[in-house]
């Protein structure tokens, strides 16, 4: 699974442009759905038919990642930029950004990183990126292009730090869970959606689309282990979490009932995710049309909206586990 983590996460696709990874999971996916289909917006739909004794399910998790937009380029060649989702000022100084056509860019702030020690970091406009243009005529990416922080996944044993974990291993855990579901009742939608940094834009357009019964997002959350964190009883490597609720959203109590009692059954261990901020796919499914028993299924994650983002691989392997169980079984309440 690590391969498949590695694929995914150094892929690029900032919201909007997700092109890139949805023919990646294209590939992944070949020959493990009944019908596969892109919507308007860009989601990349896969349908597992149930035997029709089920319910319709949505899944869903976002291929999209955060990023930057160039607004301007100077006439030196800088290019001055405006976020694409939560970027964090202080993750951006020496980091290096990648566009779609290739491009490497460093950002850098006004007057170097040495001036702001000690300092009040200065707003985004403040910040350029440095693509070793020569002059504005050489630049080869401008005004409207899109890139992403540019890292390779690193192994580390039982965890693994790569940018884009948000939410590209939840694009992981669906695949997984499509290559060991076997045999189930349901009729499944496995949504790979886009825009959900920007919004859950992709999620709110599939969720109306699909009209499900229920439906339950991958995403990751966040952790209290680290030094001085704000209290949160989550930990790496505990066990996926089942999301109790976050700043946009109540689990439907059944759902994550239910959930619970999966993981109990086949002995899975688990955490109960309360979040102070933040929100997922399953709070756009939750509130489409006249409403959707939704619920998500987290996995913890440092450091997250940094380029350096770090998962314990056995709370992948357990959410994938779980995802199964949840979907060979009724999901009644
Ligand atoms: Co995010
Ligand atoms: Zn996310």
């Amino acid at each position: 699974m690590k391969e498949l983590i590695k694929k995914l996460t150094e892929a690029y696709g900032p919201s909007g442009h997700e092109e890139q990874v949805r023919a990646l999971i294209q590939e992944e996916i070949e020959g493990l759905a009944d019908e596969v289909r892109v919507d308007a917006l860009g989601n990349l739909i896969a349908l597992r038919q149930g035997d029709g004794q089920g319910r319709k399910v949505m899944l869903s998790a976002h291929m999209d990642e955060i990023g930057v937009m160039v607004t301007h380029v100077d006439e030196k060649g800088f290019l001055r930029f405006t976020r694409i989702g939560g970027v964090v000022p202080p993750t951006l100084p020496g980091n290096r950004v990648l566009f779609a056509n290739g491009t490497v860019g460093v950002i850098n702030v006004e007057k170097g990183i040495f001036d702001a020690v000690g300092k009040k970091l200065p707003p985004l406009e403040k910040f350029y990126i440095d693509v070793g243009a020569q002059d504005k005529d050489s630049a080869p990416v401008g005004v409207g292009d899109a890139a992403a922080f540019l890292r390779e996944m690193s192994d580390l044993g039982d965890r693994v730090v790569a940018k884009a974990m948000d939410d590209r291993i939840g694009c992981a855990v669906l695949i997984e869970t499509m290559r060991r579901l076997k045999k189930t009742p349901h009729q499944v939608a496995f949504v790979f959606s886009v825009q959900e940094e920007v919004g859950l834009r992709g999620a709110r357009t599939s969720a109306f689309g699909l009209d499900p019964d229920v439906g339950i997002a991958v995403d990751v959350t966040g952790t209290g282990d680290c030094p001085e964190d704000r209290p949160m009883a989550v930990s790496l490597g505990k066990g996926p979490a089942i999301k109790v609720q976050d700043a946009g959203m109540l689990a439907h109590p059944g759902l994550k009932e239910l959930m619970i009692r999966r993981a109990e059954e086949a002995g899975i261990p688990y955490q109960l995710e309360v979040l102070p901020m933040g929100s997922t796919d399953a709070m756009a499914i939750q509130v489409t049309r006249e409403g959707v028993p939704a619920g998500c299924l987290s996995i913890p994650c440092r450091h997250i909206h940094s380029p350096s983002e770090m998962v314990d691989i056995r709370d992948v392997e357990n959410a994938v586990r779980l995802m199964v169980a949840i979907l060979e079984n009724p999901i009644v309440w």
